[in-house]
């Protein structure tokens, strides 16, 4: 009776872990909160990888059977290092959906991303991957975004997005990556900035792909359904059955 552990640099990987209950409604979950870190966007690879080592040794003694790493951030940056350092665990990560706006022919399609993933060599492969010759990508780092979604500033969020609008103002934008898991929690405010735009997030990507490892390594459970959920600013857990 193992969980799936997730974590992210605070509440934005909760959108991600909605997705993996609805089709995984059975399963047991840690969800590590990294608030004492928030943002992961703005620091270096090394700091980062520092930080996500603690939290794979701190979730390991939680009894994990998979990691999900419900964060761009740390995905892009960070999950090489990952998957070299622990062979033995399975990793599940975020990132933009980037392939999947590129598939459905949007021809302006702007990713909005932290600092770190718009920086990452992982969001210029996949760039350079999918966009084909009729499409234009703009790779917009959103700084402070994320981190005023987790402290519920509306005023900062405001003013991020209207630079943001003003910067695209001339051009038709018709798909937005959300290419951070927190912008999702304000989907409908960034969607009032850019009316004609299609929102895209990896959030059921990342639930079909986590579905599908635990099938292929016959670790599907049935168990009670409960929630941790761990913050590292409080040190504290929280139980919740779903
Ligand atoms: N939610 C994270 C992401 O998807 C991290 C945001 C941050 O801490 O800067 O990138």
């Amino acid at each position: 009776m193992s969980k799936i552990g997730i974590f992210d640099s605070g509440i934005g990987g909760l959108t991600i872990l909605k997705e993996i209950q609805k089709k995984c409604k059975e399963e047991d979950y840690y969800y590590y909160a990294d608030g004492i870190h928030n943002p992961y966007g703005e620091k270096s690879e090394k700091e980062l990888n520092k930080i996500v080592d603690n939290i794979v040794e701190y979730l390991l003694k939680k009894d994990v059977k998979i990691i999900v790493i419900a964060c761009n951030t740390a995905t892009t940056k960070c999950m090489k290092h990952l998957r070299k350092k622990y062979p033995e665990m399975t990793f599940i990560g975020t990132v933009p959906a980037i392939k999947v706006a590129c598939d459905k022919g949007y021809k302006n399609i702007l990713v909005m991303a932290t600092t770190g993933t718009i920086q990452s060599v992982r969001t210029h492969e996949l760039v350079k991957d999918n966009k084909r010759s009729n499409q234009t990508i703009y790779l917009q780092e959103c700084k402070g975004l994320a981190n005023a979604i987790e402290r519920n500033d509306r005023k900062t969020q405001k003013e991020i997005l209207e630079k943001i609008k003003e910067e695209y103002k001339n051009i038709e934008i018709d798909a937005i990556v959300l290419g951070c898991t927190h912008y999702p929690m304000i989907k409908r405010r960034i969607h009032s900035y850019f009316k004609d735009a299609v929102l895209l997030d990896g959030s059921k990507g990342v639930a079909k792909e986590v579905k599908r490892k635990l099938k292929e390594k016959k670790k599907l459970e049935k168990n009670t359904g409960t929630i941790i959920y761990y913050d590292s600013k409080t040190k504290k857990e929280k139980k919740k059955k779903s």
